[in-house]
């Protein structure tokens, strides 16, 4: 499904978030300030967007992008080059629940609108923190449900009417941006995520929401 709706998938995130959704990724990437030394990794990197902010705020570090899309990760090769000049940001194609790293080999691990994708979501967060060092930042920015008293209704018939609508007619693909929301109302709330976080060894886990509660930044420490 992420490979089919590559071409379309920055352009979608533009008009669905009213450009918001760059603001939350570079929100995501400062969480990963306080980490030790050694290369990161953005898992479920899709068109890079993350890992490229994660170039910015790290530029003496080795960015490492992992998605197993190839589509996506085609999409992030043709923004990568450009911009990343010193070779930094490497793109490789990995399933984030067996992912093809040694333990303990990152200083912070970013997922960004993954996990609640995932068939297995113990076992993404387990890897997550498998693959991190000791104190590093395990960062997972998230669609959450909106709490918003007031809000909150507006915003579900937002997502349940409108972006399948939007979907259908500017990315193409209907049953994608029907999946959106339906994985939205199936996911833990972040309160739920931090204890499942805590439940693989995390620690000091905190959730911050953004965007009227659209979005969650959770973080923990390995
Ligand atoms: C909604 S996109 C998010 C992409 C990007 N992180 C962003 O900020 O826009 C979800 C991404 O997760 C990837 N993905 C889903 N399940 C995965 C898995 N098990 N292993 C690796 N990538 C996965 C998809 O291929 C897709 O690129």
């Amino acid at each position: 499904m992420f490979s089919r709706i590559a071409g379309r998938y920055d352009l979608m995130n533009g008009l669905m978030t009213f450009g918001m959704h760059n603001s939350w990724r570079r929100a995501a990437a400062r969480e990963t300030i306080p980490s030790p030394g050694g290369p990161g990794l953005d898992l479920a990197t899709g068109t890079g967007d993350l890992a490229l902010e994660l170039g910015r705020v790290h530029p003496y570090r080795t960015i490492v992008g992992a998605d197993f899309a190839h589509g996506m990760l085609t999409i992030a090769e043709e923004k990568r080059r450009p911009e990343d000049s010193g070779g930094r940001i490497r793109l490789v194609e990995a399933d984030a629940l067996s992912l093809p790293f040694e333990a303990r080999t990152f200083a912070f691990v970013t997922s960004a609108f993954l996990l609640r994708n995932l068939a297995d979501l113990r076992q993404g967060l387990a890897e997550m923190r498998r693959v991190s060092r000791p104190g590093g930042r395990v960062v997972a920015l998230e669609i959450t449900q909106a709490d918003l008293p007031g809000w909150a209704p507006l915003i579900r018939a937002y997502f349940h009417h409108v972006v399948p609508r939007v979907g259908a007619l500017v990315g193409g693909d209907r049953e994608a941006y029907t999946y959106l929301p339906q994985s939205v109302d199936r996911f833990l709330t972040p309160p739920g995520l931090c204890a499942l976080m805590e439940g693989v060894g995390l620690r000091g886990v905190k959730c911050r929401r953004l965007g009227f509660g659209t979005v969650t930044i959770h973080t923990g420490s390995a």
